[in-house]
Protein backbone atom coordinates (compact mmCIF):
# COMPACT_ATOMS: atom_id res chain seq x y z
CA UNK A 1 0.00 0.00 0.00
CA UNK A 2 1.02 3.47 -0.73
CA UNK A 3 0.31 5.22 2.96
CA UNK A 4 0.32 8.92 3.75
CA UNK A 5 1.97 9.50 7.20
CA UNK A 6 1.24 13.17 8.44
CA UNK A 7 3.20 13.81 11.70
CA UNK A 8 5.26 10.67 11.14
CA UNK A 9 8.76 12.66 12.56
CA UNK A 10 6.77 12.65 16.01
CA UNK A 11 6.78 9.92 19.01
CA UNK A 12 2.87 8.38 17.95
CA UNK A 13 4.00 8.97 14.11
CA UNK A 14 7.31 6.88 14.43
CA UNK A 15 5.31 4.42 15.90
CA UNK A 16 3.28 4.07 13.34
CA UNK A 17 5.90 4.38 10.61
CA UNK A 18 7.76 1.90 12.39
CA UNK A 19 5.12 -0.61 12.55
CA UNK A 20 3.99 0.17 8.76
CA UNK A 21 7.25 0.47 6.69
CA UNK A 22 8.52 -2.99 6.14
CA UNK A 23 5.32 -3.70 4.19
CA UNK A 24 4.12 -0.38 2.66
CA UNK A 25 5.31 2.67 0.58
CA UNK A 26 5.04 5.34 3.76
CA UNK A 27 4.99 9.18 2.75
CA UNK A 28 5.79 11.28 5.42
CA UNK A 29 4.88 14.49 6.11
CA UNK A 30 5.62 17.43 8.37
CA UNK A 31 5.64 21.33 8.24
CA UNK A 32 9.00 20.99 8.61
CA UNK A 33 9.99 17.45 8.20
CA UNK A 34 9.56 14.39 5.88
CA UNK A 35 9.36 13.34 2.56
CA UNK A 36 6.99 16.37 1.82
CA UNK A 37 5.80 19.43 3.73
CA UNK A 38 2.52 20.36 4.38
CA UNK A 39 0.50 22.33 7.50
CA UNK A 40 -3.04 20.35 8.41
CA UNK A 41 -3.80 23.72 9.69
CA UNK A 42 -4.10 25.28 6.39
CA UNK A 43 -6.62 23.64 3.86
CA UNK A 44 -4.62 24.89 0.75
CA UNK A 45 -2.06 22.89 2.48
CA UNK A 46 -3.59 19.75 2.76
CA UNK A 47 -5.26 20.48 -1.30
CA UNK A 48 -1.40 20.88 -1.93
CA UNK A 49 -0.55 17.83 -0.21
CA UNK A 50 -2.72 15.47 -2.46
CA UNK A 51 -1.81 17.00 -5.25
CA UNK A 52 1.10 16.22 -5.00
CA UNK A 53 0.89 12.67 -3.18
CA UNK A 54 -1.45 11.65 -5.73
CA UNK A 55 -4.02 8.14 -5.18
CA UNK A 56 -2.85 6.35 -2.08
CA UNK A 57 -4.63 3.49 -0.38
CA UNK A 58 -4.10 4.92 3.29
CA UNK A 59 -3.81 8.36 4.94
CA UNK A 60 -2.46 8.66 8.88
CA UNK A 61 -2.45 11.23 10.93
CA UNK A 62 -0.51 11.77 14.34
CA UNK A 63 -0.57 15.18 14.87
CA UNK A 64 -2.12 17.72 17.01
CA UNK A 65 -1.78 19.50 20.21
CA UNK A 66 -4.09 22.07 22.41
CA UNK A 67 -4.07 23.78 25.62
CA UNK A 68 -3.75 22.64 28.97
CA UNK A 69 -4.49 24.74 31.83
CA UNK A 70 -6.69 25.37 34.76
CA UNK A 71 -10.46 25.06 34.03
CA UNK A 72 -11.78 28.33 36.09
CA UNK A 73 -8.43 30.43 34.09
CA UNK A 74 -9.08 28.96 31.11
CA UNK A 75 -10.10 31.75 28.15
CA UNK A 76 -12.29 30.46 24.92
CA UNK A 77 -9.31 31.09 23.10
CA UNK A 78 -7.33 28.58 24.76
CA UNK A 79 -9.91 26.11 24.67
CA UNK A 80 -10.08 26.75 21.12
CA UNK A 81 -6.44 25.52 20.36
CA UNK A 82 -7.44 21.80 20.65
CA UNK A 83 -10.44 22.22 18.61
CA UNK A 84 -8.01 24.70 15.50
CA UNK A 85 -4.82 22.71 15.87
CA UNK A 86 -6.13 19.02 16.68
CA UNK A 87 -9.67 18.52 15.97
CA UNK A 88 -10.37 20.77 12.37
CA UNK A 89 -6.54 19.77 10.90
CA UNK A 90 -7.55 16.13 11.61
CA UNK A 91 -11.10 16.18 9.99
CA UNK A 92 -10.29 18.68 7.27
CA UNK A 93 -7.29 15.88 6.51
CA UNK A 94 -10.42 13.63 5.76
CA UNK A 95 -12.87 15.73 4.06
CA UNK A 96 -10.21 16.58 1.39
CA UNK A 97 -8.92 13.53 0.80
CA UNK A 98 -11.74 11.79 -0.39
CA UNK A 99 -10.46 11.87 -4.26
CA UNK A 100 -7.07 10.79 -3.12
CA UNK A 101 -7.80 7.45 -1.15
CA UNK A 102 -8.19 4.49 -3.42
CA UNK A 103 -11.57 2.31 -2.85
CA UNK A 104 -11.35 0.23 0.19
CA UNK A 105 -8.80 2.28 1.47
CA UNK A 106 -8.66 4.09 4.78
CA UNK A 107 -8.43 6.82 6.89
CA UNK A 108 -6.22 6.74 10.47
CA UNK A 109 -6.67 9.70 13.13
CA UNK A 110 -5.01 9.85 16.17
CA UNK A 111 -7.17 11.55 19.64
CA UNK A 112 -5.72 10.45 22.82
CA UNK A 113 -6.34 9.06 26.74
CA UNK A 114 -7.57 12.54 28.05
CA UNK A 115 -11.15 12.28 27.42
CA UNK A 116 -11.48 8.88 28.87
CA UNK A 117 -8.76 9.02 31.77
CA UNK A 118 -8.28 13.07 32.48
CA UNK A 119 -5.18 14.68 34.25
CA UNK A 120 -6.13 17.77 35.84
CA UNK A 121 -6.44 20.86 33.07
CA UNK A 122 -6.91 18.22 30.64
CA UNK A 123 -10.70 19.70 29.56
CA UNK A 124 -10.06 20.89 26.24
CA UNK A 125 -7.61 18.61 25.48
CA UNK A 126 -9.62 16.00 26.25
CA UNK A 127 -12.74 17.53 24.03
CA UNK A 128 -10.72 17.45 20.96
CA UNK A 129 -9.91 13.64 21.53
CA UNK A 130 -13.52 13.33 22.42
CA UNK A 131 -15.23 15.04 19.46
CA UNK A 132 -12.22 13.88 17.09
CA UNK A 133 -13.49 9.44 18.74
CA UNK A 134 -17.31 11.05 18.09
CA UNK A 135 -16.43 12.23 14.39
CA UNK A 136 -14.57 9.04 13.34
CA UNK A 137 -17.30 7.01 14.57
CA UNK A 138 -20.24 8.71 12.95
CA UNK A 139 -18.06 9.76 9.93
CA UNK A 140 -18.13 5.67 9.31
CA UNK A 141 -21.31 5.80 8.42
CA UNK A 142 -21.39 7.89 5.66
CA UNK A 143 -18.04 6.23 3.86
CA UNK A 144 -18.53 5.51 0.14
CA UNK A 145 -16.40 3.10 -1.82
CA UNK A 146 -16.12 0.94 0.88
CA UNK A 147 -13.59 3.44 2.74
CA UNK A 148 -12.67 3.02 6.57
CA UNK A 149 -12.08 5.48 9.51
CA UNK A 150 -10.88 5.15 12.85
CA UNK A 151 -9.22 6.86 15.42
CA UNK A 152 -6.15 5.54 17.35
CA UNK A 153 -6.42 6.82 21.22
CA UNK A 154 -3.17 6.14 22.96
CA UNK A 155 -1.75 6.03 26.35
CA UNK A 156 1.07 8.09 27.04
CA UNK A 157 3.79 6.52 24.96
CA UNK A 158 7.33 5.13 26.60
CA UNK A 159 9.29 7.73 24.20
CA UNK A 160 6.95 10.92 25.48
CA UNK A 161 7.79 10.10 29.36
CA UNK A 162 10.31 12.84 29.99
CA UNK A 163 8.59 15.34 27.98
CA UNK A 164 5.64 14.62 30.01
CA UNK A 165 7.26 13.36 33.43
CA UNK A 166 5.25 14.75 36.37
CA UNK A 167 2.20 15.08 34.30
CA UNK A 168 0.54 11.63 33.67
CA UNK A 169 1.29 10.02 37.47
CA UNK A 170 -0.13 6.59 37.92
CA UNK A 171 -0.51 6.04 34.45
CA UNK A 172 0.61 3.27 31.96
CA UNK A 173 3.10 4.27 29.37
CA UNK A 174 3.02 2.42 26.10
CA UNK A 175 5.44 1.32 24.29
CA UNK A 176 6.22 1.59 20.15
CA UNK A 177 5.29 -1.25 19.64
CA UNK A 178 1.68 -1.45 20.93
CA UNK A 179 0.92 1.75 19.19
CA UNK A 180 2.14 0.35 16.39
CA UNK A 181 0.11 -2.46 16.05
CA UNK A 182 -3.12 -0.26 16.78
CA UNK A 183 -1.83 1.72 13.21
CA UNK A 184 -1.35 -1.73 11.85
CA UNK A 185 -4.96 -2.86 12.37
CA UNK A 186 -6.53 0.63 12.07
CA UNK A 187 -5.21 0.71 8.30
CA UNK A 188 -4.14 -3.28 7.21
CA UNK A 189 -7.26 -4.58 9.10
CA UNK A 190 -10.81 -4.80 8.36
CA UNK A 191 -12.52 -2.27 11.36
CA UNK A 192 -14.33 1.38 10.68
CA UNK A 193 -15.77 3.85 13.09
CA UNK A 194 -13.48 1.91 16.01
CA UNK A 195 -11.53 3.98 18.56
CA UNK A 196 -8.59 1.41 18.47
CA UNK A 197 -7.17 2.45 22.16
CA UNK A 198 -4.27 1.33 23.51
CA UNK A 199 -4.03 0.96 27.14
CA UNK A 200 -1.08 -1.44 28.16
CA UNK A 201 1.54 -2.99 26.28
N1 LIG B 1 3.07 11.36 22.73
C1 LIG B 1 2.15 10.78 23.46
O1 LIG B 1 2.43 10.17 24.50
C2 LIG B 1 0.72 10.83 23.01
C3 LIG B 1 -0.23 10.03 23.67
C4 LIG B 1 -1.55 10.09 23.27
C5 LIG B 1 -1.94 10.92 22.23
N2 LIG B 1 -0.99 11.70 21.61
C6 LIG B 1 -1.44 12.57 20.53
O2 LIG B 1 -0.79 12.20 19.35
C7 LIG B 1 -0.57 13.35 18.52
C8 LIG B 1 0.91 13.43 18.18
O3 LIG B 1 1.62 13.56 19.40
P1 LIG B 1 3.21 13.41 19.45
O4 LIG B 1 3.58 13.35 20.88
O5 LIG B 1 3.64 12.32 18.53
O6 LIG B 1 3.65 14.82 18.86
P2 LIG B 1 5.10 15.30 18.43
O7 LIG B 1 6.13 14.34 18.91
O8 LIG B 1 5.18 16.73 18.80
O9 LIG B 1 5.06 15.18 16.84
C9 LIG B 1 4.13 15.86 16.06
C10 LIG B 1 4.47 15.60 14.60
O10 LIG B 1 3.44 16.17 13.79
C11 LIG B 1 3.99 17.13 12.88
N3 LIG B 1 2.98 18.21 12.88
C12 LIG B 1 2.53 18.91 13.96
N4 LIG B 1 1.57 19.77 13.58
C13 LIG B 1 1.43 19.62 12.25
C14 LIG B 1 0.60 20.22 11.28
N5 LIG B 1 -0.27 21.20 11.60
N6 LIG B 1 0.66 19.81 9.99
C15 LIG B 1 1.54 18.83 9.64
N7 LIG B 1 2.37 18.22 10.51
C16 LIG B 1 2.30 18.61 11.80
C17 LIG B 1 5.36 17.50 13.45
O11 LIG B 1 6.34 17.75 12.46
P3 LIG B 1 6.70 19.26 12.02
O12 LIG B 1 7.16 19.96 13.27
O13 LIG B 1 7.72 19.07 10.95
O14 LIG B 1 5.40 19.79 11.52
C18 LIG B 1 5.77 16.19 14.15
O15 LIG B 1 6.34 15.30 13.23
C19 LIG B 1 -1.09 14.55 19.31
O16 LIG B 1 -2.41 14.82 18.92
C20 LIG B 1 -1.07 14.04 20.75
O17 LIG B 1 -2.03 14.67 21.57
C21 LIG B 1 0.31 11.67 21.98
Amino acid sequence: MKIIVVGAGGAVGQAAVKALEARHEIISVGRNSGDLHADLDDVDSIRAMYRETGKVDAVVSAIGHGHFGALEQMTAEQFMLGIHHKLLPQVNLVLEGFDYVNDGGSFTLTSGVLNRDPIRGSAAAGAANGALDGFVCAAAVDMPRGLRINCVSPEVLEASRERYDGFFNGHYHVSDEAVGLAFSRAVEGCQTGQVLIVEFG
